[in-house]
């Protein structure tokens, strides 16, 4: 038996890796994971273990948690609609990505494009296996709370596709009530924000440049950057991501953080020059983050409120987690301890 419940379970998460996050992050996952809450049973995660692979410094990694927390929370996720948690407190994730590691094949996990792109930078010997494992964990955050919706942006889509596959693959072998195969949610307006310098790549939180925005950037830097980006040939406000990537992501933009829709931001365009957009998103974007900043910083001026939702948060989880590995441990054939058998 699964550990369904009767509104559907959702499991998110995101890395630790750097001081803030990006408004890809906030726009392309956060905004879904708030949505959900409303309807679903919702479990979101600070993915400590992933943000390993990039060996950073200890007490940054710490801090880093905290404040990916808070920002979390100044966005709208509510610890009273949804488990939050730390992906380290939780020791099943690293059992379980045991298991699926023994189910997965080496061919199939070298073909994940991240690992391809970041193995191809740092070359052999600068690569490590938890990168190359990297999916397999992800695959067991998943599985592990018998998730029926992970909402992502469109980068994640080839790791769900592997946790999909891992799940049927497990079905087949081991019965039909192993795991639950999830399906994303991948908002396709939003799941990809991209870079305001380079706009047909990726937002990634690890550049560094004018092209990412950061949900802690001081306000004034990032309405610079909104004015500073690249935009196309033409003079004409219309999405268009095709023959107008630069005007599209911005419009992008400025249709989540004013709530505005893309339709209403081309009506009241037009005829306007591409500065006049750039000029007003700058100020939508300085105000949501004036605001946004305020209120990660009244969660990060009390610690032990954190504290408190975290462990609340790790309690939650483990109990779910527990469940679901016991099953799995039970499917794959492990012998029980005396003392539960
Ligand atoms: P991470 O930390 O790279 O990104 C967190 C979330 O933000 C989305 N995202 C974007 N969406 C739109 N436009 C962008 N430019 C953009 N950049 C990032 C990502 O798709 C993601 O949803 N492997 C995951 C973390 C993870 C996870 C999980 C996610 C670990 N375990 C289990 C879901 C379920 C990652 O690196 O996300």
């Amino acid at each position: 038996m699964t550990t369904q419940t009767a509104a559907p379970r959702i499991l998110s998460g995101m890395q630790p890796s750097n001081d803030s996050l990006s408004i890809g992050n906030y726009i392309g996952a956060l905004t879904q994971w708030v949505a959900l809450q409303d309807t679903c049973d919702t479990f979101y995660m600070m993915a400590d273990l992933h943000a390993l692979t990039v060996n950073p410094d200890p007490s940054a990694l710490r801090e880093r948690t905290r404040r990916t927390l808070a920002q979390y929370l100044a966005g709208g996720v509510d610890p009273s609609r949804s488990t939050l948690f730390v992906q380290s407190h939780v020791p099943q994730h690293a059992e379980l990505a045991w298991i699926l590691s023994c189910q997965t094949g080496f061919g199939e996990a070298g073909r994940m494009t991240q690992f391809k792109d970041k193995s191809a930078k740092q070359g052999n010997e600068g690569t490590s296996v938890g990168l190359f494992t990297y999916p397999v964990l992800m695959a067991a955050d998943i599985l592990l709370y018998d998730a029926a919706l992970v909402p992502v942006g469109e980068d994640q889509r080839q790791h769900l596709e592997l946790t999909r596959n891992l799940a049927e693959r497990m079905n087949s072998r081991f019965g039909e009530d192993t795991f639950v195969v999830p399906d994303g949610h991948i908002v396709k307006a939003i799941a990809k924000i991209y870079d305001l310098q380079n706009p047909t790549a990726k937002m990634s939180k690890s550049e560094n440049g004018k092209g990412t925005i950061w949900l802690l950037d001081e306000p004034k830097k990032a309405a610079k950057k909104i004015k500073s980006a690249v935009t196309d040939a033409g003079t004409e406000i219309v999405f268009d991501p095709a023959n107008k990537p630069g005007i599209s992501n911005l419009l992008n933009i400025y249709s989540v953080l004013a709530d505005k829709s893309i339709t209403a931001l081309e009506a009241e365009y037009a005829g306007k020059q591409y500065g006049n957009l750039k000029v007003d998103l700058s100020e939508v974007v300085a105000d949501f983050l004036t605001e946004f900043q305020a209120k990660v910083n009244v969660y990060l001026d009390d610690p032990a409120q954190l504290d408190v939702i975290l462990a609340d948060g790790a309690n939650k989880a483990k109990a779910v987690a527990q469940e679901t590995l016991k099953r799995i441990y039970d499917k794959v054939g492990l012998l029980p301890p005396a003392s539960q058998a």
